[in-house]
């Protein structure tokens, strides 16, 4: 646990006061992240409920799953997180509009609220594959400023590049529920005391180790893979005999937020490339509450995150569902997977 000067623990609240007085947010901006980890506490007591909070399985009535924008089936507790966001966001006047991964458009805030200058995108659920079946699942969120002048934002105003993001975050329920968040100075990770029901920072400036030898990828695709996710990954399990001269061990949970959760704990690389089943849709994790913030908090550690031939953070992005290839980790390592890719581009 990391201590103030004082010995206290610092909250979450005492951390944002202390950002807030050293100028780096404004008390808009506090208020947005209290509320959102707010949310996300009422989630993590949901999801810690399972079977006996009944809320287990897919959304919608019996034998007719609810389908979201995506295309996919709903869970229960996608429908929930996402409404328990949507309650908390609406009327602290800190925000214009919300985004979502289920739903189809952007939501201005109503008019019987004052509206802010944030516009706020998430992930309510991810990882719903993992619900049912007791392992870590999380909620991602991004923040981004309303353009000036804009009365009511739309769809368009959220397509701004990750570089524009002024805080990003997810919170990852499993054994423990930890807030990991950053506002462009660190990346900082809380965990939930669930006696006294609120976040305590734990590590202060969580940094990427810049080499690793383990990789997160979903294998079963690899036939679909493009040539250059193919070399690399061929070359990964050559291990200490091949070209990269160690050998390499692999995880995947099939949760985005604990993957990641593990690679800014203790490295590693993440990727989700571009196959033949997603080429179409341009990947399977979507760039604007997925790709995005998870890359402003591993770039904020000392990590890198890339498409496979792009910084992920200059992705101009053209759709408030836009999915990409996502390579994200430890520095040296996703440099390595780029070149692979920039290298069979070269050679056609
Ligand atoms: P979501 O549950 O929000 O739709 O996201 C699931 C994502 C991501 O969390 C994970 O990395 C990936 O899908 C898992 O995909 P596979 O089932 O293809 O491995
Ligand atoms: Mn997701
Ligand atoms: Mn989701």
């Amino acid at each position: 646990m990391t201590h103030h000067d004082d010995g206290k623990p610092c909250s979450l609240t005492r951390f944002l006061i202390e950002e807030q007085r050293a100028g780096r947010i404004g008390p808009d901006l506090r208020l947005l992240i209290e509320v959102v980890a707010r949310a996300c506490k009422r989630i993590s007591i949901a999801v810690g409920k399972g079977a006996l909070g009944g809320v287990l399985g897919d959304a919608g009535t019996a034998g007719e799953a609810s389908i979201n924008v995506q295309g996919e089936a709903q869970k229960k507790l996608d429908v929930l997180s996402n409404e328990i966001l949507l309650e908390a966001n609406a009327w602290g006047g800190h925000l214009a509009a919300l985004a979502s991964e289920e739903m189809d458009h952007s939501q201005p805030i109503p008019d019987v609220y004052p509206r802010g200058n944030y516009l706020l995108l998430f992930d309510p659920l991810d990882g719903s594959s993992n619900i049912d079946v007791n392992v870590s699942v999380g909620t991602i969120f991004s923040v981004l400023r309303s353009p000036e002048g804009v009365a009511q934002p739309g769809d368009e105003h959220f397509l701004q590049p990750g570089t524009a993001q002024v805080a990003a975050g997810y919170c990852v329920y499993g054994p423990q529920t930890t807030l990991v968040l950053t506002v462009g100075h660190g990346t900082h990770a809380f965990t939930l005391d669930r006696e006294i029901g609120g976040f305590i920072l734990t590590t202060r400036g969580m940094r990427i180790p810049g080499e690793t030898q383990e990789f997160a990828v979903n294998m079963s695709n690899q036939r679909f893979w493009e040539a250059p996710m193919q070399a690399y990954v061929g070359d990964l399990l050559k291990g200490k005999e091949g070209p990269r001269g160690k050998d390499f061990n692999m995880r995947w949970i099939a949760s985005m937020v604990a993957d990641v959760h593990r690679l800014l704990t203790r490295g590693g690389i993440f990727s989700y490339p571009l196959d033949s089943k997603c080429a179409a849709k341009g990947g399977k994790l979507r760039l604007m509450y997925e790709a995005n913030p998870m890359s402003f908090l591993v770039e904020q550690a000392g990590g890198a995150a890339s498409t496979g031939r792009q910084r992920m953070l200059e992705v101009q992005p053209t759709g408030l569902h836009q999915r990409v290839p996502v390579f994200l980790g430890s520095r040296a390592e996703v440099e390595t997977a780029v070149r692979y890719h920039h290298e069979a581009d070269a050679r056609g």
